[in-house]
């Protein structure tokens, strides 16, 4: 017989069932403790209260059907209108929530690419131009909606490089995309300049603002000097910003604005001949649960525009000093000053692998994001994590210290296993390694993560992943040839590009 766990065949006590969910949270990140720069954005109790309560009042109610439920299409109606607002939309802006960044970004991918359809039906494969470090949901928009996604490089800056994108355009190119901020570094892009490319060459822009919507305005307003990205930009057309960031929702609200409906009708979705009826949707599920719209509705109304404004300034506060503290530490640098609150930091020393860094910190007691394309670490900053700062810049000495004496750390361990992975030169290989790795989370009854430090050392059955454990240095010190002969190969091929 099979010890698949199976539905109880009576059910359990609600006290019973509760402590068990409870007990399940022992190794989740400590986001509560301000260990975690990343994935919860919070506010302080009294707001997290008002929007569990919020959440909880339409618990049941359904956005499928605005007219059974027409309180939850008056509240996606009053969140996007004080959405448009904030982004200085023109009159005619309309919008609609979604369930958070990535539905926003596939829906706006999906929207262009059937106007493009419409409009410029002798295009067969539409394309679409981004820089490097826009999120990845634009990927997953490409895989799903057939769209090419051709990205430009970025400058040093960590910005777009507008001229990189201008050279990418060409008669496939429907969409035009730039981020505020991007996430890795919290940089905003030269949305105007990108702008100004858009309205050369007549073609719509999106600005993901899913992770800055909600606090470069406020930032803004408390005085600091953010580059222009909203809609008083000519050209932009279309702007996400996610209310569970920054906005200090509930998770699973997100917003999509565009500057008129000739943009947002090509993102609705009609099945006429369905036997249970004409079906109508604006976004992508068909259930839409009220919890998040409620909850997005109540967090908007309790923050204030003060209210956002004074805890956007504590934040960058907080990233700022950080970013000081991580200029003093000798062997890393801040990657850039960011204009949201994020701080990330990368190695400056040839004896400093910063993934050594990174699973020093983890063994601190921190969340950590590795980053990759430099490799680096990202940190997205809270209000709360003011009291923390101290503690962490400590433990950052501590941890660099330490990988300066521990050389050999960079073959062990997660270090190994993202050293190699960031340096690998065909990511197809990449791709199918963490494709293993997605089966092996996925394979029948298994509950948690597999020990990814392990994955190298023979508990996997990738070969990519193994060949770190049993060739450590050597395969490091090929991978780096091999990135050296593929950058130079890459910097001749520009050379020769007739386009240039
Ligand atoms: C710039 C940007 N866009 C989109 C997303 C995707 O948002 P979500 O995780 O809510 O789908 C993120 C998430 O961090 C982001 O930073």
């Amino acid at each position: 017989m099979s010890d698949r766990l199976a539905i109880p065949e009576a059910g359990l006590d609600h006290a019973e069932i509760l402590n068990q969910l409870k007990s399940f949270r022992e190794g989740d990140a400590d986001w509560k403790a301000g260990r975690t720069w990343a994935l919860v954005y919070y506010a302080g109790q009294a707001h997290a209260d008002l929007i569990k309560q919020a959440h909880h009042l339409y618990f049941s109610e359904n956005g499928l059907n605005p007219i059974a439920f027409s309180s939850l299409k008056r509240m996606e109606t009053d969140v996007i209108s004080m959405t448009a607002s904030m982004l200085h939309a023109p009159p005619a802006a309309v919008g609609t929530m979604t369930s958070g960044g990535t539905e926003s970004l596939l829906l706006a991918v999906k929207a262009y690419r059937d106007r493009a359809r419409k409009l410029k039906p002798w295009i067969p494969r539409p394309e679409m131009v981004l820089p490097r470090s826009a999120h990845c949901a634009f990927d997953k928009a490409a895989h799903y909606f057939g769209v090419k996604a051709r990205y430009a490089p970025i400058g040093a800056d960590f910005r777009a490089d507008p001229k990189a994108m201008r050279k990418l355009i060409n008669r496939n190119t429907i969409l035009l995309v730039a981020s505020a901020p991007q996430y890795p570094q919290g940089v905003v892009d030269p949305v105007e300049d990108i702008a100004a490319l858009a309205r050369a060459h007549s073609l719509p822009l999106h600005i993901d603002a899913c992770f800055g919507g909600f606090v470069l305005p406020w930032l803004e307003r408390a005085g600091h000097a953010i580059p222009r990205w909203d809609f008083r930009v000519d050209g932009v057309t279309s702007i996400s910003a996610d209310i569970h960031k920054y906005g200090f929702a509930a998770k699973g609200a997100s917003t999509l604005t565009y500057r008129d409906m000739s943009y947002l009708k090509h993102q609705f979705f009609v099945s006429t001949d369905w036997p249970g009826g004409i079906y109508a949707s604006a976004t992508i599920p068909g259930t839409r649960p009220g919890g998040p719209i409620a909850a997005a509705w109540a967090a908007m109304h309790a923050m204030g525009q003060t209210g956002y404004t004074d805890v956007a300034q504590v934040a960058l506060d907080t990233a700022r000093r950080l970013h000081a503290g991580i200029e003093a530490i000798d062997g890393i640098r801040p990657c850039a000053l960011a204009d949201a609150p994020v701080a990330s930091y990368m190695s400056d020393s040839d004896d400093v692998d910063i993934y050594v860094v990174a699973d020093q910190m983890t063994e601190r007691g921190w969340e950590v994001s590795r980053q990759q394309g430099p490799p680096c670490v990202h940190m997205t900053v809270n209000a709360n994590q003011a009291p923390v700062v101290d503690a962490y810049l400590d433990d950052l000495r501590a941890a660099v210290a330490w990988t300066r004496s521990h050389p050999e750390a960079r073959k062990a361990g997660e270090a190994a296993m993202y050293g190699m992975m960031a340096k690998v030169p065909i990511r197809a290989f990449v791709k199918q390694s963490v494709l293993k790795v997605m089966e092996s989370m996925y394979a029948p009854g298994v509950r948690g993560m597999p020990d990814l430090g392990k994955l190298g050392a023979g508990e996997g059955d990738d070969p990519l992943l193994r060949l770190v454990d049993k060739y450590g240095d050597q395969a490091m010190a090929l991978l780096d040839k091999a990135q050296g002969a593929g950058a130079r190969l890459k910097a001749a091929a520009e050379k020769l590009d007739p386009r240039r």
